[in-house]
């Protein structure tokens, strides 16, 4: 991937509502989304419930720190079957994190040179284009707010269920018409404002260089090809994100075999995925007995809040809520909104067994580091999700990080909650270390914070509320505490 001198673009992260693009006239100074703004959608970018209902078995990998001084988040879906995509991804997601922390120089951490007022960030979020049939189109959106490479880049990512194969987003045009279809996609590029013939030779010509730059290719609705290109990329970096549709007419003869299976389960997609995945996994996640109303009193009892963010995750939410019914433990999970649209059966569980779920906005992002606008997109996505999940709207929010200000507070009528002990579960996972944590710091109506995402923190669980129940605990929800204290 070439490197490139970005400076900040604030994108919705996640959403990926494009802003309407068309392949000539005067394109807008920066085709970054805005939340409120209109918007058009890809695909299946939107995500719909029930496009994603067809994603059996998808394991969503999730990881992210609490270091406020550092703050990343990364995930990408993980699908049966459909092994080479997942590698791509991860191994992507992997070369950005390693870059983000300084692992790729032996140096400091980039995040810890960071001069912007804005703080350093890395955030690494998805977005189902396809799932259909044979073809599963994924784009990962990576905001890096760093003093060297500041910006949002997006990327498609495909897989050939008939072929078994990873394609990047270039191998949707035909070998013998890649040359075609670059001509005519440099010619609608030069009638771009901040674009010149020598901008986009120099990205375009050097055929080496040209799945790095055609990187985020992917079908309308209508069938159109629409080329997304990073800012600075082919144009001067002022000119913003660039983004090129060429006619279902004009493309379609330069598909390749998968490219035109693709543009068809993009325009007219079939009921079902299929990626010959020879094992599905079963549903793991059950709903556990609801030990019912909560008559706990707090101002008198000794109360103890767990709450499980950044979830909801297979198998690690199933797993967690049998250990917490077993002990009759009610819990609060902040889910993010990305996973509750990919696996609302698990959210619905958690409702239904007892516990309480929160909004910890839809990809994790830095809420600080966002316009008003975009805060409240990114909490009434998720607060939407969780409404579709379970019937019921959340009353509580997590910022990620514990990063608030007056801006996100005035972005919503959700209540805030931070914690008072934090396991830094994400740092160690070591199940012992995160039991001991919690156990030796917590006091009487404390908040707690674990990660559902990961199973040494799951593993961790039993041993808590064993040991607590046992010194006279009672495991409550948030909003239990805090209506009773
Ligand atoms: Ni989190």
């Amino acid at each position: 991937m070439p490197r490139r001198s970005l400076a900040p673009v604030f994108l919705l992260l996640g959403s990926l509502a494009l802003t309407a693009a068309c392949s000539t006239g005067s394109p807008p100074a920066d085709s970054a989304p805005s939340p409120d703004g209109p918007s058009r959608t890809r695909g299946n970018d939107t995500g719909s419930q029930a496009d994603l209902t067809k994603l059996k078995g998808v394991n969503i990998v999730s990881d992210s720190s609490t270091d406020r001084s550092c703050p990343w988040a990364t995930s990408y879906p993980d699908v049966p079957g459909a092994g080479a995509i997942t590698a791509a991804m991860k191994k992507d997601v992997k070369v950005r994190l390693a870059g983000f922390l300084g692992e790729d120089v032996g140096g400091p951490p980039s995040c810890g040179g960071a001069d912007g007022s804005q703080g350093p960030e890395l955030n690494v979020s998805f977005s189902f284009l396809v799932s259909s049939g044979d073809v599963l189109g994924v784009r990962l959106t990576t905001v890096d707010r760093t003093s060297n490479a500041d910006g949002t880049d997006t990327r498609a990512y495909w897989y050939d269920g008939a072929a078994k194969k990873y394609r990047p987003s270039f191998g949707l045009i035909a070998d013998g018409s890649r040359d075609a279809f670059v001509s005519a996609l440099k010619k609608r590029l030069e009638k771009r404002e901040g674009v010149t013939p020598e901008t986009v030779d120099a990205a375009l010509n050097d055929q080496e260089n040209r799945d790095a730059y055609l990187d985020d290719m992917a079908f309308t609705a209508d069938g159109d090809l629409e080329v997304d290109f990073d800012r600075g990329t082919v144009g001067v970096p002022p000119a913003g994100r660039i983004s090129v549709t060429l006619p279902k007419t004009t493309v379609t003869p330069w598909l390749s075999d998968f490219g035109s299976r693709a543009q068809k389960q993009t325009t007219d997609p079939d009921d079902k995925l299929d990626l010959g995945a020879t094992h599905t996994p079963a549903p793991t996640v059950a709903a556990q007995p609801d030990p019912g109303e909560d008559t706990t009193d707090c101002s008198k009892a000794k109360c103890i809040a767990l709450t499980f963010d950044d979830g909801p995750a297979t198998p690690e939410t199933g797993t967690l809520l049998k250990y917490l019914a077993q002990y009759k433990a009610r819990a609060t999970f902040f889910v993010v909104g990305q996973n509750v649209a990919t696996h609302p059966d698990i959210v619905r569980a958690e409702v239904q067994s007892g516990h309480e779920v929160a909004n910890h906005s839809w990809n994790h992002p830095v809420l600080t580091n966002l316009t008003s606008a975009q805060i409240r997109s990114q909490l009434q996505r998720t607060s939407a999700a969780i409404k579709a999940a379970t019937g019921k709207e959340p009353t509580l929010f997590r910022p990620p990080y514990g990063a608030i200000d007056g801006k996100v507070r005035a972005a919503t009528s959700l209540s805030p909650v931070l914690w008072d002990v934090d396991t830094l579960d994400w740092k160690f996972h070591d199940p012992a270390k995160v039991a001991r944590t919690v156990i030796s710091q917590a006091k009487p109506n404390d908040v707690v914070l674990i990660h559902d995402i990961h199973p040494a923190s799951v593993a961790a669980v039993p041993e808590v509320l064993r040991t607590l129940t046992a010194r006279g605990y009672h495991f409550v929800t948030v909003s239990h505490l805090r209506a009773t204290l």
